[in-house]
């Protein structure tokens, strides 16, 4: 698990975006307004998103092409998932996450990931966001 200051979200998301290769799931858990919507922006514009990345609110993932290319030189695509308003893995499920997840082809980003833990796949890279202390 690595920890996140929300003042550093944005570095260390550019950071992990020249360490990535196709497959990676990344946990992201912490408090409302703790950073983790923009890290995901920030990993988004670093692997080349061209379309705004939005907190998704009544649709519980999102994807994006990237043009970043896989070892494949496959284009890879970001899912993003935000789990704010589910308590439940079979409502997460039924997304089809489990058939991208950890695709060659897919880097997988899920806010409020502490309500699945337990269902993460366990190569899943845990990333704990708190707020700069006052
Ligand atoms: N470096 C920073 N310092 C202070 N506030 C920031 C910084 N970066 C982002 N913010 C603000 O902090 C809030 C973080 O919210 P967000 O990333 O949506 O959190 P979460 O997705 O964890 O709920 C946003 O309002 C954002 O504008
Ligand atoms: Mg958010």
């Amino acid at each position: 698990m690595k920890n996140v200051r929300l003042s550093q979200a944005e570095t260390e998301a550019n950071k992990l975006a020249k360490a990535l290769h196709g497959g990676e799931v990344l946990a992201l858990i912490g408090d409302l307004g703790s950073g983790k919507t923009t890290f995901t922006k920030a990993l988004g514009k670093a692997l080349g998103v061209r379309s705004t990345i939005t907190s998704p609110t009544f649709v519980m993932m999102q994807q994006y092409q990237t043009t970043t290319k896989n070892k494949e030189d496959k284009p890879l695509w970001l899912y993003h998932l935000d789990l704010y308003r589910t308590n439940n893995f079979s409502e997460v499920k039924s997304l089809g996450v489990e058939q991208y997840w950890g695709h060659p082809e897919t880097i997988t980003v899920i806010e409020w990931a502490d309500k699945i833990l337990d269902q993460l796949p366990k190569e899943a890279l845990l990333f704990k966001f708190t707020r700069d202390a006052k």
